[in-house]
């Protein structure tokens, strides 16, 4: 799959973007706060949705609009297909009911579930926002590992939609009571549906992500080792419910299915088997925190809190790490992203270098480039003559294009 061009409209500080790429490596250089950014941003939106960079979609809407357009063209080995996504506020003349709303399309026909859509097109993106996986709160975590999990698996995305949805109705209801020793048998049948349901979708969802983190672990301390000299061990933890962990372990271990299960996920009555176990304990644990959920009218347990623990020689580096260590680990995780990408996905990845070359050194940038061989690529910077030997070891077949941006105006260079 590859991008044929990019359409925008009021997106940053593109008023109205129309730009045709190249099926290799594609430059955008130019000063700061011109848009290179954005465009990148851009094109990540309108084939996964989520910003790299923000988490409220009305920050992509250009100051004084109230509607965002991205879309792309793409060609699958010559089949042609398009992509695009809208997003709307409140003020919009697309709203209804005056609400927020978001519209996807395929081919200009309506796609109604976001999980049929992310799957469509991949793109892979390197940030310097990535070194918050590394050093910031486990939010950046959970959204890398929930990124990569429904990118190679639509049906994830659902669980995670259902799991928030059901959460928010029952902190809804949370922060409405009063603990009281008569206390009405409503409320409790509520909680105890909720839990029920919560705790059914939780074991799905713990499923996934211990199998991702695993993987990711093993991955990203190959990538890192490589990048690293093998001076340091990378290694990444799944820490979720407690108890949990141990439990699923004991159950991979003693029905001989690890590799199984790390290979293609369990089925059938093992699958049934262990969701159970793992449903059980986390109700049991949802059921012996609910008066102090009610008394502080939160939700203090549940895989909403989950987080991957990232070591180097055994040490949180959230904690214990320098900012050139969290550097090499965030690159070593997303070089992990894309290798986990191509094993379950057929075609590669699209990519995107969001200034990340003027971070790293040398040897840095070359384990980079080398993982990015024969795909297409946008990358961004200020200076373009610095990045001459990464761009030969990055290009294919095709040659390099370059685009000049300056203010929200993007030149091709002939
Ligand atoms: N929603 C928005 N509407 C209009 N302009 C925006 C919006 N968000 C950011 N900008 C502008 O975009 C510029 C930054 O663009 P960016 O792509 O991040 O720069 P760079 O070229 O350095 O990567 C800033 O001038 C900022 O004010
Ligand atoms: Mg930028």
């Amino acid at each position: 799959m590859i991008i044929r061009s990019v359409h925008l409209e009021n997106f940053r500080n593109y008023g109205r973007l129309d730009l045709d790429v190249g099926p290799s490596v594609n430059i955008f250089y130019g000063d700061n706060a011109q848009g290179k950014t954005n465009l990148v941003e851009g094109i990540y939106v309108a084939s996964s949705i989520a910003s790299h960079r923000t988490s409220k979609d009305s920050d992509l809407i250009k100051f004084g609009e109230n509607e965002y357009k991205a879309s792309l063209d793409l060609s699958d080995e010559g089949a042609l297909t398009s992509l695009s996504s809208c997003y709307y506020t409140e003020k919009s003349v697309l709203s209804k009911n005056n609400r927020t709303g978001r519209i996807l399309t395929r081919d200009n026909a309506p796609v109604d579930k976001i999980s049929e859509y992310i799957g469509i097109c991949n793109i892979v993106i390197f940030a310097p926002e990535d070194l918050n996986i590394v050093k910031n709160a486990p939010a950046f975590r959970r959204k890398f590992l929930n990124t990569l999990i429904s990118k190679v698996s639509p049906s994830y995305f659902n669980l995670l939609t259902n799991y928030s949805k059901l959460l928010s109705q029952k902190n809804a209801l949370l922060k409405s009571i009063r603990i009281s020793d008569s206390m009405p048998a409503l409320v409790n049948e509520q909680l105890n549906f909720w839990d029920y349901s919560l705790a059914d979708l939780s074991a799905e969802i713990i499923l996934k992500r211990y199998r991702f983190a695993k993987l990711i672990s093993d991955t990203a301390s190959k990538h890192h080792s490589s990048i690293s000299g093998g001076k340091e061990k990378l290694s990444i933890e799944y820490s979720t419910v407690f108890g949990v962990v141990g439990a699923l372990e004991t159950f991979l271990n003693k029905n001989g299915k690890y590799d199984e299960y790390m290979s293609k996920g369990l089925s059938g009555t093992d699958y049934g088997r262990i969701k159970g176990i793992l449903s059980d304990l986390v109700l049991a644990k949802l059921k012996s925190v609910r008066n102090y959920d009610i008394d502080k009218h939160i939700s203090s347990v549940g895989i909403q809190r989950d987080d991957i623990v990232i070591k180097l020689d055994g040490l949180v580096m959230k904690t214990f790490s320098s900012q050139g260590q969290q550097r090499t680990a965030a690159l070593a995780l997303k070089l992990s992203e894309l290798e986990i990408i191509k094993m379950f996905v057929s075609s590669t990845p699209i990519l995107i270098l969001d200034d990340v070359f003027s971070e790293l050194d040398k040897a840095r940038r070359m384990s980079l480039v080398s993982a990015m061989k024969d795909a297409q690529i946008f990358i961004t910077c200020t200076d373009k003559d610095m990045i001459g030997e990464e761009i030969d070891v990055m290009q294919g077949a095709g040659k390099a294009a370059f685009y000049r941006v300056n203010g929200g105006i993007i030149e091709a260079e002939t």
